[in-house]
């Protein structure tokens, strides 16, 4: 990570967490004074990620699923691509492992329909703004049931589905959205995915995860794509949904 970062609370009250997470994360704690690109920030509202690199544009990026884009995602759940791609009917939600969590909203869609996810951040200061949001889902009565379907596990979700071929074990959906080649039109998901592509910086080589998918599926891969970019490998889909800006390739196992 090039950009100097560091983890604040906003008072007295929230310094105990900061020193957990900056420990955790093996990240310095903010030094009255001095200026840092990006801020993990401590605060009423929970965790959140500002970056402070443009002077007249502060960002925050914080998981939030009980408002905005995710709540209003939820309601729309039905026309959501995502659910009919991993094929979710009436009464049979898949248990899915998200391979890519990020900020998980993919995952608290799966979970709104019902389904039981695995969801795996290999960045650890992403699956702690994830995590947060995920404590504050299981506390709001709207959110608790779809939050406590989801577990966030902070690893490359490679080890866990290289291990599950070794051992014969399955999940019947792995869902993967890799990071896109940048290119977004929404302010929202651009200040999102601007500072997802900073942080990570790990995420190489999705033909091999895509691969352990494969082994590890028992009913489907779904793979989200810009809508024109090519399949993840030569490997083709059994079939694609297609919108206006993303794809979801399916393979079918
Ligand atoms: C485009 S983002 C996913 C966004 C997510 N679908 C959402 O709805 O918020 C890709 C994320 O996958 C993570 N990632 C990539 N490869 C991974 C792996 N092998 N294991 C775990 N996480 C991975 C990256 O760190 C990044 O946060």
């Amino acid at each position: 990570m090039s950009s100097s970062i560091a983890v604040s609370a906003q008072g007295p009250e929230h310094a105990p967490q900061a020193e957990q997470l900056a420990k955790k994360l093996g990240l310095p704690r903010a030094q009255p004074g001095r200026h840092y690109e990006l801020l993990l920030h401590c605060c009423d509202t929970g965790l959140e990620l500002v970056d402070k690199r443009e002077k007249k544009q502060k960002r925050t990026v914080r998981v939030d699923f009980a408002k905005g884009q995710a709540a209003h995602r939820r309601r729309q759940q039905k026309k959501e691509m995502l659910v009919r791609a991993v094929g979710i009917t009436e009464g049979m939600p898949p248990a899915v492992i998200d391979a890519t969590g990020g900020l998980g909203r993919d995952s608290f869609i799966l979970a709104t329909s019902g389904c039981r996810v695995q969801t795996f951040e290999q960045v650890p200061l992403i699956a702690a703004l994830l995590e947060d949001g995920l404590q504050r889902a299981r506390l709001h009565p709207e959110t608790k049931k779809i939050a406590e379907r989801i577990t966030l596990i902070q690893e490359d979700a490679r080890i866990t589905l290289q291990r599950m071929q070794r051992t014969g074990q399955k999940t019947d959906v792995v869902y993967l959205d890799p990071m896109f080649p940048k290119r977004q039109k929404s302010a929202l998901v651009k200040k999102e995915l601007q500072l997802l592509h900073i942080l990570a910086k790990k995420d190489i080589q999705p033909d091999r995860l895509f691969l352990a998918a494969l082994q590890a599926a028992r009913m489907r891969v779904v793979v989200k794509r810009p809508v024109k970019s090519s399949t993840l490998t030569e490997l083709p889909p059994s079939h694609s949904i297609t919108g206006k800006t993303i794809r979801f390739d399916v393979y079918m196992i």
